[in-house]
């Protein structure tokens, strides 16, 4: 036989098979959306955006934002940057209801990147507030001062309604700019945003050019300074670049976002936990070491059973690189740390799994592959009630655009999937139910496109799923 007829005879017998492969495969496969976007490019907002424009004034502290400071939610790390110099660390703090002024004194810092040396980078955590308080602050000095204000979240419970957004890879795009404005006028209001993972994009620029995190910092200032969001790293928090001389990973990042890594017995703040009100935070590294021994592995293993689910019913996870992605972008790069931690994550039974990284939307069923042991076969993912939901919420709008392409036909495990950007939002209202929504751009800032309610696993694990219904 030749070669092109060999080819073509095998062509055949895989056309044959893909239709009834893909047959079976699609009666049990969840929903494409048939949404049809305009086609844009997106691109950046330029320097002289109204969203990055610098306070008037020497020396006025830029960059606002703030995240919880401790595990369950009585303090707060406020950071901000002055550019001009030093200037002051302290932030003044009063209650709504009183007239008691307080005072607490951060750190400065600054670092270089290539030829880039940021400002003076403030970090300050106020601790010992009252839960479920409106707290002001005040940053700077004399007439340069900025007063802001946030909410403690309530005591940690386990019926405490809670309310968070879901954000990632946002960038600093006309996109972003809508999907963050599509967030503030939700009227789902979250109190928190959960980000999971790709600030700024400032590495696609030349040199990293550093400016980027800047621009980054002002454009979300008026949400970051006003309700915590809490922060996972991304591929684009690295800023590795050893051709420019810059080896130290996560530098700009980590300098400028500063998490409660140690309340949580972490070693490092790529990876660590919070509670906040009923439910249970656990931010994870997938540009770190992970595998068995290393540093994050020993810390997860010893947190996991530390969840205590009759105080915080809801256990969720964030992590940049998503383990269960239909997308022909990223494909499979989650696998390895699926690998490892996935038995975890069903012995723990953990709610949600919300992950970044390809940049449009997507939600599974409760589904593991935890089975395969390299020799028996059991390869595939099986509808799991032990198992999270994931999804990858990597939809923000950033410069590098949507990822489009989409493995055909949509697997069994994947319940609902878009190319388009957006944001969710995960309201939990007691131990038992919480309401997850996903908000596209396009759309009024009430739609929502995707929409389930999820049920806890501890407390009501009953099967959620479009299929269990039907
Ligand atoms: C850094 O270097 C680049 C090119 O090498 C140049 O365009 C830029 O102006 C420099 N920036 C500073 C702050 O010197
Ligand atoms: C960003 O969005 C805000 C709020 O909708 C708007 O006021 C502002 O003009 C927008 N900026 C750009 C550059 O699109
Ligand atoms: C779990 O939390 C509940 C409620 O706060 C508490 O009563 C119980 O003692 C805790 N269990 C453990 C093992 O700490
Ligand atoms: C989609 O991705 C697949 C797999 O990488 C590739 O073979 C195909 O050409 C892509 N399709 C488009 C339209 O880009
Ligand atoms: C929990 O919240 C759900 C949804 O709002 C509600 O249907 C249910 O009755 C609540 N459970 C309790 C015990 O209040």
């Amino acid at each position: 036989m030749s070669l092109s007829r060999m080819t073509s005879f095998g062509y055949c017998i895989l056309v044959v098979l893909g239709l009834i492969v893909s047959e079976s495969v699609l009666c049990n496969g969840g929903v494409t959306s048939s949404f049809v976007r305009k086609v844009e490019k997106t691109i950046d907002m330029p320097l002289d955006s109204d969203v990055f424009s610098v306070p008037p004034g020497h020396n006025t502290p830029q960059q606002v934002h703030i995240t919880q400071g401790d595990h369950v939610g009585k303090a707060v790390i406020v950071s901000w940057v002055t550019m001009d110099e030093p200037g002051s660390s302290t932030v003044v703090y009063w209650s709504e209801k009183s007239k008691q002024k307080y005072k607490a004194s951060g750190k400065v810092t600054t670092y270089t990147y290539y030829n880039y040396t940021s400002g003076y980078i403030h970090h300050c955590n106020i601790k010992n507030l009252k839960f479920d308080t409106k707290y002001y602050y005040k940053i700077g000095i004399g007439r340069v001062s900025r007063t802001f204000w946030f909410t403690t979240p309530p005591e940690v419970g386990p019926d405490v309604p809670y309310t968070f957004g879901l954000i990632g890879d946002l960038g600093q795009s006309f996109d972003s700019n809508k999907t963050l404005t599509h967030y503030e006028l939700n009227p789902i209001k979250g109190q928190a945003v959960l980000f999971v993972g790709d600030l700024s994009y400032a590495d696609n620029y030349p040199n990293h050019d550093n400016v980027r995190w800047d621009t980054w910092g002002r454009f979300v200032e008026r949400s970051t300074a006003y309700q915590p969001w809490i922060w996972t790293a991304g591929n684009h928090e690295l800023d590795f670049a050893p051709e420019i001389g810059e080896t130290k990973p996560f530098k700009p990042y980590t300098h400028r976002y500063h998490v409660p890594f140690r309340a949580s017995d972490s070693t490092s703040p790529l990876w660590y936990s919070i509670k906040r009100a009923s439910a249970y935070i656990i931010v994870l590294s997938s540009y770190s070491a992970y595998g068995k021994y290393t540093p994050q592995y020993k810390w997860l293993e010893e947190e996991l059973p530390k969840v205590n689910r009759t105080e915080t019913p809801w256990l969720i996870v964030l992590v940049h690189s998503p383990w269960y992605n239909s997308y022909n972008y990223h494909y499979m790069e989650g696998e390895t740390m699926r690998v490892m931690y996935e038995p975890w994550f069903v012995q723990y039974k953990v709610d949600m799994v919300f992950a970044g990284h390809v940049h449009a939307y997507e939600r599974t069923e409760r589904i593991s592959n935890v089975a395969y042991n390299v020799v028996n076969g059991e390869c595939s993912p099986i509808k799991d009630q032990s198992a999270p939901i994931y999804v990858t919420i990597g939809d923000g709008g950033n410069l590098e655009g949507l990822a489009t392409n989409m493995t055909e036909p949509q697997p069994a495990y994947s319940a609902f999937r878009e190319a388009s950007f957006g944001h969710a939002t995960l309201a939990i209202k007691n131990r038992t139910h919480a309401y997850y929504s996903w908000h596209r751009n396009q759309d009024g800032y009430a739609v929502e496109a995707d929409k389930i309610w999820v049920n806890n696993r501890v407390w009501h694990p009953v099967d959620e799923s479009t299929a269990a219904k039907s």
